[in-house]
């Protein structure tokens, strides 16, 4: 698929068919997202992939009851290594990069899942304590992104976006 049409054909998914997704199409999203950009290459990122389907409940109810996540055949959950981008950027690195860094693999992910035919949906509403404990996650990783992926049940529209004309600035902010 051409780049700008996978961006155009990318929705926000939340109704999957009962189709199980293959490892090899995994190791493809996460070889995507491996590939993002990051502040000073750290990669600060690490991705649990979830399928078993009580662990799947618990994340969707961590998730503020978001159920469509327990009925993607596959949940990919993406982590901040808060060490591995404090270690070279400190409180930068903490707060604003490595925040940044997991948001580009996401979407990443995104865009990939598209190119396979899939859907996914950034989740972000969820309750940061109670996935740690759930996916037993050290201390120090910051879970950023739950992604229910599957083959999309339907067709989703476009929401609307704001125009370019809206949004865009030359050389300064204000005229
Ligand atoms: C940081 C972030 C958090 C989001 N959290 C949720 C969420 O918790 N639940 C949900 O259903 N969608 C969530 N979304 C998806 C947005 O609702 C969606 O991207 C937006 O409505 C635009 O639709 P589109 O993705 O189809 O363009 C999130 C998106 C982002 C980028």
């Amino acid at each position: 698929m051409e780049f700008f049409e996978t961006v155009k054909n990318r929705r926000s998914i939340r109704s999957f068919t009962c189709d199980e997704i293959l490892e090899n199409e995994i190791k493809q999203l996460i070889d995507a997202a491996r590939l993002a950009p990051s502040a000073g290459n750290v990669q600060p990122w690490n991705f649990i992939i979830v399928k078993n389907n009580e662990t799947k409940h618990k994340l969707a109810k961590a998730a503020l009851d978001q159920s469509f996540i327990e009925e993607a055949p596959v949940v990919i959950v993406v982590l901040a290594d808060l060490n591995r981008s404090k270690l070279r950027y400190g409180n930068r690195g903490v707060n604003l990069y490595c925040i940044q860094d997991t948001a580009a693999a996401t979407q990443n992910i995104l865009l990939a899942a598209v190119a396979l035919g899939l859907g996914a949906c950034w989740v972000g509403a969820f309750q940061e304590d109670m996935v740690k404990i759930i996916l037993k996650i050290p201390e120090d990783f910051k879970p950023v992104a739950i992604i229910p992926i599957g083959k999309p049940a339907g067709k989703v529209n476009m929401p609307q976006k704001r125009p370019i004309e809206e949004i865009i600035h030359y050389e300064t902010f204000v005229k």
